[in-house]
């Protein structure tokens, strides 16, 4: 569910009208709904009642320091995988202690970064970074708290660039190797484990490569409890899909999803850590684009907005699906015709959608693509010097923009010509 609805047949954000905020601030732009980004926590916090828990929102997902915040208000948690993120989060006002680094090559200054910042634990993806860490804790005088990431070998039936369980996936330690691993943490100085984690992927929408998957883990926390280990906390990792089709797809809910974890591991005593991203943050937010043209080719018409993949580049790395709804809703019984739905960029690859049935459009109308909170503004690029786009909060009635468009001057101030050329 989100807070995106028609009324009077105008698409608003909330209680604000979307053609008030492309008015300010002009478009493209992203939109974002406290409301909906409040709801989605609440509903995995619902989910996981009962158990000790903590939601580590997965900020790669949208990290705009305003959305962070909101969550860590709600009481979140984060997932990092960058310095960046790291101080983003911090910059957001979230307390180290909830705060876990994730990702296969944290550098020693990321690490060092986190350890003299708090952090809550490192989940570890291999034995060189393991050591590299110990190394590093030690030389500061500090334990570091970490999990190792396991890699189940199970496939989350995803799109592949987005799965991360399956043995031939870069991501973190085969788990039948796992005992030999927290037996050497053991041994190294300034390493404690704490737990275990396991993520297998994103955009599932079927539960039985997560209950697989953490039947695995639960069997895992027994093995290395009887090997002495102390084993309090499950980092469960993220990847609950979402519906990216309105009306012709349900994933399963967070509600279902809280019941296969109750299931595999809600009796072992452990805190659960869950790190949902796309959930919270992708049916929160839209992108609302402008037509510039209505381009007649053979045997079919394009709509050319003034978005592009830059802006959006989902649909042309992974042939994602948004729905592209007008802003103005069309009267009832007017005709719709198929679109090609494209940006600017000066490659095919631009395409947003083919043969989208819309009604009719001319320029200057607004459109608006939906499920784009997640995974949109954060792998925008500025390909064909084109500025990132602006990004807006909408809460309730009011709105604030949360990042300004760059104006043309500052994208080019950046670049530096050295004297002597
Ligand atoms: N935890 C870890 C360790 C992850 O690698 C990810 C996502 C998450 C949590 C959050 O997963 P989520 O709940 O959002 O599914 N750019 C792609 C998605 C990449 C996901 C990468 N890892 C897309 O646009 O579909």
């Amino acid at each position: 569910m989100d807070h995106f609805l028609y009324r009077d047949g105008v698409l608003h954000a909330e209680d604000v009208p979307v053609p008030d905020i492309a008015r300010v601030v002009s478009t493209p732009v992203y939109i974002y709904s406290a409301a909906t980004l409040r709801r989605h926590f609440q509903v995995f916090d619902e989910a996981l009642a009962g158990m000790d828990h903590l939601i580590c929102y997965a900020m790669k997902a949208n990290s705009n320091v305003a959305v962070v915040k909101l969550m860590g208000d709600m009481g979140a948690g984060v997932d990092v995988v960058s310095g960046g993120e790291y101080l983003r989060a911090k910059a957001a006002g979230i307390p180290g202690e909830r705060i876990v680094f994730s990702g296969v090559g944290k550098t020693r200054d990321e690490m060092r970064l986190a350890l003299e910042g708090g952090i809550r634990q490192f989940n570890l993806e291999s034995e060189p970074e393991m050591r590299a860490l110990s190394e590093v804790a030690t030389a500061m005088g500090v334990t570091a708290p970490v999990t190792v990431r396991v890699n189940p070998d199970v496939d989350a039936k995803t799109h592949e660039k987005i799965a991360t369980g399956k043995s031939e996936n870069k991501f973190g330690i085969p788990i039948a190797r796992a005992r030999e691993v927290y037996a050497e943490i053991r041994d190294l100085p300034g390493l404690e484990a704490v737990g275990i984690d396991v993520h297998i992927g994103s955009q599932l929408t079927d539960l039985a490569p997560f209950r697989a998957a953490y039947e695995k883990v639960a069997e895992l926390t027994g093995v290395l409890r009887e090997d002495g280990h102390t084993i309090t906390r499950l980092d469960l990792g993220g990847g609950l899909g979402i519906p990216y089709e309105h009306g012709n797809q349900a994933p399963p809910l967070p509600m279902e999803y809280g019941q296969v974890i109750r299931e595999t591991v809600g009796d072992l005593g452990c805190e659960i850590e869950i790190e949902p991203g796309r959930l919270i943050a992708g049916n929160s937010g839209i992108m609302v684009s402008s037509v510039i043209y209505l381009k007649q080719g053979e045997g079919r018409n394009f709509l050319i907005l003034d978005a592009a993949m830059n802006d959006l580049v989902r649909p042309s790395m992974y042939d994602a699906h948004h729905d592209i709804v007008p802003v103005t809703e069309a009267e009832p019984g007017v005709e719709r015709a198929p679109f090609d739905i494209v940006g600017p960029v000066c490659e095919s690859g631009d395409t947003f959608a083919k043969m989208r049935n819309l009604p009719p459009m001319t320029d200057g109308d607004l459109v608006a693509f939906r499920s784009a909170g997640a995974y949109g503004a954060v792998m925008a690029s500025e390909y064909n010097s084109r500025p990132l786009i602006p990004e807006v909060l909408v809460d309730g009635d009011h709105f604030a923009v949360i990042r300004a468009r760059p104006t043309y001057e500052e994208m080019i101030a950046r670049d530096m010509v050295p004297e002597w050329l």
